[in-house]
This record gives C-alpha cells, sequence and structure tokens, in this order.
C-alpha cells in the first residue's frame, strides 16, 4: 500500500511516499523530501512562526510533486495520504492540514491524522535493525519534547516521564543563544564538545606518563533531576545554571568549547540515567530513541555503552539520522500502523491540533 506522509508542524516542509505491506510490515522508502528552513531561521536566531508559516504555503506543492516524482509513482496508485494534526505551531500545521485535506477530496484518497510525536516513535519502526521486542521503552527527545514512553505492544503507548519545563532540545537550542553560537543549537553545541574532547584526549597522550591529567578549575554544571524518583526531567535549572557561570566568567568567550563539552554531558547523563532506570523498572526488552536530539553522536553512542554494560539483555535501537530529526517518512510510517487498524479520519472533520497530546 503506497502512503502519502506530509509534515509541516515547525519549520521543516517534508513530503515522502512509503510502500507499506501489512502483513509482514515491511517498509519501502520510495521518496524522502524535506525543505529546511534552517537557513531563513539563522538570523533570527530561532524559528519565526510567521516566518516559518509563509514558507510552509510557498514550499508545500513543489515538495509533495517532488516526493510523488521521486518515488515515480502516479496520483492514481496512491492508497492514502497521512498528515501531522499537531502538536506543533498552529500557523504551521495549517498548511499541512490543509493541503492534505484538499488533496484528499480533489484526488479522492482516505485521510489518516498522526501525532506528531507518534511519527517520531515510529521513526524507529521504519527500518529497525533488529526485531522490536516488548515491552519497550523510547526516549523521544525533540525541539519541543522529552519524554520517555513504555510501549506494551504496537499502538499501546503509555507515558511514564516527561520534562517539567525546557525539552532537551530547546536546552541546546537556549545555551547556543547565550553562547553566541548559531540556531539550531543541538549541532553546533556538539561540534564544539567534540572538539573540547579530542583536545583533552590529545593532551592526556602527550601526558600519558604522568598522573597529572585532571584539568584545574574545571566547568561544573549541575545534573537536574538525575536523581529523582520519578522519570521526569527538568532542564530550565541547567540553563540558568549555564547563565550565572557565564556571568561570573569574564573568560567565556575562550571556553566555549568546553561549556559545550560540560552542558552536553550534563543533559546526556541526565537521559541515560533516567533510561536506564526506566528500563530496569519496567523489564524493557527494546529500548528505542527518537527525535532530534537523538541524532546526538555521542547521545547514540554513550546510550549504547550504558545499555550494554547496565541491561546487556535488552536490545537497544536509533533510528538512521536522516529519521531522527523532522520528516515525513516517520509520519507515513505512523500512518501505516493506524491503516492497518483502519483508524482513518473523515476529511470534513480533520483540524489542526497545536497542543495535541499522546493518547
Ligand atoms: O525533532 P526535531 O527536528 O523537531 C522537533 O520536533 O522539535 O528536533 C529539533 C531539535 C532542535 O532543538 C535541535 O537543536 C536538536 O533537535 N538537534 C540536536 C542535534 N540535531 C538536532 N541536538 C543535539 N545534537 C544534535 N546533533
Ligand atoms: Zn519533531
Amino acid at each position: 500500500m503506497y502512503i502519502l506522509g506530509i509534515e509541516t508542524s515547525c519549520d521543516e516542509t517534508a513530503a515522502s511516499v512509503i510502500n507499506f505491506n501489512p502483513r509482514t510490515e515491511k517498509i519501502q522508502v520510495l521518496s524522502n523530501i524535506v525543505s529546511s528552513q534552517i537557513e531563513i531561521h539563522k538570523k533570527y536566531g530561532g524559528v519565526v512562526p510567521e516566518v516559518a508559516a509563509r514558507e510552509h504555503v510557498l514550499n508545500i506543492l513543489p515538495v509533495i510533486n517532488e516526493a510523488l516524482s521521486a518515488a515515480h509513482l502516479k496520483v492514481k496508485q496512491l492508497n492514502c495520504i497521512g498528515v501531522t494534526k499537531g502538536p506543533g505551531l498552529i500557523t504551521s500545521l495549517i498548511t499541512g492540514v490543509e493541503t492534505a485535506r484538499t488533496l484528499a477530496y480533489a484526488w479522492h484518497k482516505s485521510i489518516v491524522e498522526v501525532n506528531h510525536i507518534d511519527g517520531h516513535i515510529y521513526s524507529n519502526f521504519i527500518a529497525p535493525q533488529s526485531p522490536i521486542t516488548f515491552p519497550a521503552l523510547i526516549l523521544t527527545v525533540s525541539g519541543g519534547h522529552t519524554i520517555l514512553l513504555r510501549m506494551t505492544k504496537k499502538r499501546n503507548i503509555r507515558i511514564i516521564g516527561e520534562t517539567r519545563d525546557d525539552a532537551a532540545g530547546e536546552a541546546y537550542d537556549k545555551a547556543a543563544k547565550m553562547l553566541g553560537l548559531e540556531y539550531p543549537g543541538g549541532p553546533i553545541i556538539s561540534k564544539y564538545a567534540e572538539q573540547y574532547q579530542k583536545n583533552l584526549d590529545q593532551k592526556k597522550n602527550n601526558k600519558s606518563n604522568s598522573s597529572k591529567t585532571s584539568p584545574k578549575n574545571r566547568i561544573i554544571l549541575p545534573r537536574p533531576m538525575i536523581n529523582s524518583k520519578d522519570f521526569d526531567f527538568s532542564f530550565s535549572g541547567l540553563k540558568t545554571a549555564l547563565l550565572y557561570q557565564l556571568q561570573k566568567d569574564h573568560n567565556w568567550r575562550k571556553r566555549i568549547p568546553e561549556y559545550c563539552f560540560e552542558y552536553q554531558q550534563a543533559i546526556i547523563e541526565i537521559l541515560i540515567t533516567k533510561t536506564i532506570k526506566a528500563a530496569r523498572k519496567f523489564k524493557s526488552k527494546t529500548i528505542m530513541l527518537s527525535g532530534g536530539v537523538s541524532a546526538n553522536t555521542e547521545l547514540r553512542t554513550q546510550m549504547a555503552q550504558a545499555i550494554k554494560k547496565e541491561i546487556p539483555q535488552a536490545n537497544f535501537l536509533i533510528p538512521d539520522k536522516k529519521y531522527t530529526t523532522d520528516n515525513a517518512v516517520m509520519i507515513a510510517t505512523a500512518a501505516a500502523y493506524k491503516v492497518k487498524q483502519g483508524k482513518f479520519t473523515d476529511f470534513k472533520h480533520l483540524q489542526v491540533d497545536a497542543s495535541l497530546q499522546l493518547k
């Protein structure tokens, strides 16, 4: 079955065509088109909703056209359209939803509404490296969400913890702004952190015969809620701690790589500690990562190492990097599993829902 996915929840206009086999649940990605507005929003230091909305309107039809032609698919071969209904920026979501509604009406196709977070969760189902076994645990970390979820079987998802304030990606983006770095914060902060780690390793190698390897005046930031009894997160205190340290440190511009390293390490340690704790409690057989922050190489590596050490029997899965940040393949995939359950939406009643929750 051929599914067209459409995603416009934030600053990426995306469309994709997948071929889903409902019996085997195998997915073939026929096209994955993402028109990113990052370059446009960079000069404002973040996403400007009004600008994002206008860009979506300009891009949506060319992006859908490209997705269909790259898939070598004629409209009449399409079985249905899956579209992000929310959560996200209402003025961005509306372009995707209204386009999907119009096309469904004109092309006589059925429509499936998709929760954006569901999309991130199902990014792990696009091309899993090994079978997903249940109960599973999923950490979704993006610019808008930090959520730990339990999945007892497909389409049976429960939130067990989430952020009480900023999302992990938002923490990266806000820190980058404070450090005078560009938007989005995740990739640039991780680049500086990597640079700092490399320098540290080099220094250690040079002094390999000496025991004096720990640097003096090391920057130390807190790990909020790391030992709390629940599975919730909080990142706003970390951001404030960074601000206070920068205000006290007249030399901070010379220490940007070290600030990035410590800040990223604090985020990663919190995410790993909570994930391991939840996986132990819920006896998770598979642990999955998803969302834009899971593109982070250090998070992927450290999480894999921690799981291997602490819960060696668990299966650890991460989507291919191109499916971690916003894309429409994950939306089409989440739609595919809803189609299997016969969960279609009447296009006449489909409406955006900017604050949609996971049910
Ligand atoms: O999933 P996504 O594309 O959009 C939302 O649904 O929010 O995630 C975007 C977020 C941004 O906050 C960005 O800074 C973060 O993901 N991000 C990263 C990396 N690449 C993107 N964070 C850490 N490391 C990265 N390599
Ligand atoms: Zn997202």
